[in-house]
C-alpha cells in the first residue's frame, strides 16, 4: 500500500472530505446481539448481495477517488465465503493507506493468520462482557470462550493493533466496564466504549432506559485508572484517552453525548450495494444498479459516487425516547 496517489477528492456540500468507506460484505451473523438485531431476522437473499468482484470494483472506484481507509464490516464479515481473497485484493489497491476489519471474533481462531497475510494490519473485535452467561445473554447465541480464543489467535498473528469494541447498556453490562478495561490493558489492546444507537426496532430493552453515557463510563474507569486526554485519532469517530497505568488507549464513541457529525469523513456501503451517506439517515444511492448495468465501466461508477456527495446529510437525528426513525438494523447498515 502506498500513500494516496489519487488526484481527486470526494467533498460533500458541507466541505467535509470523504476518505473512509465502511463496506458491509454480508448482513448475516452468527450472533444476534440484543442491541443490533431482533430475535427473528430476515436476511437479504443472496442474489441481491453484491458479488466479491462487484465489491472489489466499488472499492477500486473509491480508492481512485481519494479514499484512503476501507473497513470491512457486516453483519459478521468473516461468515462470508472467500472474504479473505477480497481483502487481499483490496489491500493491494494503489493509494489505499489502511484496510481494517470489524468482527465479532467468533471465526478468528481459524482465520486470524490468513487475514494478517492478506494485508490487514488492524482489527476491531466486539466484546461486551467477560462473563460467559452474560455474554451469551447479550449475543443470544455467542460463546465467550470462542471469542477469547479468537482474540488470542489474533494476538499471535501479529497485527499492528487490536482494538476491543464494547456497547455498554445500563443494568445489563455496565458493570463490565472495569473488567473490560483490565482485560484490554493487560494485553496491550485499546478499547472503545460505544453508546447504543437507535437503529432498527428491537424488543429486548428500552433504549432510553438502557442509555449509559460515555461520561458515566469514564467516571467508572476513573475509580481505578488515571485517564489522560489525547488528541490522537484513528480516522474513526472515537475520542481517545490514554490510561496512565497500562499505556493503552480508551476510546469513546458518543453519538448522543458528543455529536461528531461535523467532522464526518465516511460513507458506508451495504451488502446490497446501497451507498449510505450517513449512518443515521436514509440518504443513499444504489451502486448495485450502477455496477450491474455498466459492467467493467469504472468511470460511470466513479461519476455516481461523485454525484452522491451532494446528498450527504449534515448529521443524524438520533433520539432514544421515540421509536427509531431508521428501520434498518445495524447488521443491515454495516456496523
Ligand atoms: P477506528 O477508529 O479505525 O478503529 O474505527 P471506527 O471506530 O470507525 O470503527 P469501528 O468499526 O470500531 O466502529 C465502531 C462503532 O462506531 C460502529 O460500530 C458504530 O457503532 C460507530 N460508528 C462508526 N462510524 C460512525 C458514524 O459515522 N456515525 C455514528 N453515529 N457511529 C459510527
Ligand atoms: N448501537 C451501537 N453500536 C452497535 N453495534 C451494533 N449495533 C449497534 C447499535 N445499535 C456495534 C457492535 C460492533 C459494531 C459492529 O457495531 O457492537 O462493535
Ligand atoms: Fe457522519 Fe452520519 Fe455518522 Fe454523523 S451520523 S458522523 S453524519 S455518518
Amino acid at each position: 500500500m502506498s500513500a494516496s496517489s489519487a488526484s481527486e477528492k470526494l467533498v460533500d456540500n458541507f466541505g467535509r472530505e470523504v476518505t473512509y468507506v465502511r463496506i458491509s460484505v454480508t448482513d448475516r451473523c452468527d450472533f444476534r446481539c440484543v442491541y443490533c438485531m431482533s430475535e427473528d431476522m430476515t436476511f437479504v437473499p443472496r442474489a441481491r448481495i453484491l458479488t466479491l468482484e462487484e465489491l472489489a470494483r466499488i472499492a477500486t472506484a473509491f480508492v481512485q477517488l481519494g479514499v484512503e481507509k476501507i473497513r470491512i464490516t457486516g453483519g459478521e464479515p468473516l461468515v462470508r465465503c472467500n472474504v479473505v481473497k477480497l481483502m487481499a485484493d483490496i489491500a493491494n489497491l494503489d493509494g489505499l493507506r489502511e484496510l481494517t476489519l470489524t468482527t465479532n471474533g467468533s471465526q478468528l481462531t481459524r482465520m486470524a493468520g490468513g487475514l494478517r497475510a492478506a494485508g490487514v494490519r488492524r482489527l476491531n473485535i466486539s466484546l461486551d462482557s467477560l462473563d460467559p452467561d452474560l455474554f451469551r445473554r447479550i449475543t443470544r447465541t455467542g460463546k465467550l470462550a470462542h471469542v477469547l480464543q479468537g482474540i488470542d489467535a489474533a494476538c499471535a498473528a501479529g497485527f499492528d493493533k487490536i482494538k476491543i469494541n464494547a456497547v455498554i447498556l445500563k443494568n445489563r453490562n455496565h458493570e463490565e466496564v472495569l473488567p473490560l478495561v483490565e482485560f484490554a490493558g493487560s494485553r496491550g489492546m485499546d478499547i472503545t466504549f460505544i453508546e447504543e444507537m437507535p437503529l432498527g426496532a428491537i424488543e429486548d430493552h428500552d433504549r432510553a432506559e438502557a442509555y449509559y453515557s460515555s461520561d458515566e463510563i469514564r467516571r467508572d474507569i476513573q475509580t481505578r485508572y488515571t485517564l489522560v486526554p489525547t488528541t490522537e485519532r484513528t480516522g474513526g469517530p472515537a475520542r481517545y484517552c490514554r490510561v496512565l497505568e497500562t499505556g493503552t488507549r480508551i476510546g469513546f464513541i458518543s453519538p448522543h453525548s458528543h455529536n461528531f457529525c461535523a467532522t464526518c469523513n465516511r460513507v458506508r456501503l451495504t451488502a446490497e450495494g446501497r451507498l449510505l451517506l450517513c449512518l443515521g439517515q436514509e440518504h443513499s444511492i444504489d451502486l448495485r444498479q450502477v455496477v450491474r448495468s455498466h459492467p467493467g465501466d469504472i468511470e460511470t461508477l466513479k461519476e455516481a459516487i461523485r454525484q452522491s456527495m451532494s446528498i450527504k446529510p449534515r448529521g443524524h437525528d438520533f433520539n432514544l425516547t421515540e421509536k427509531p426513525i431508521i428501520f434498518r438494523h445495524m447488521n443491515a447498515t454495516g456496523g
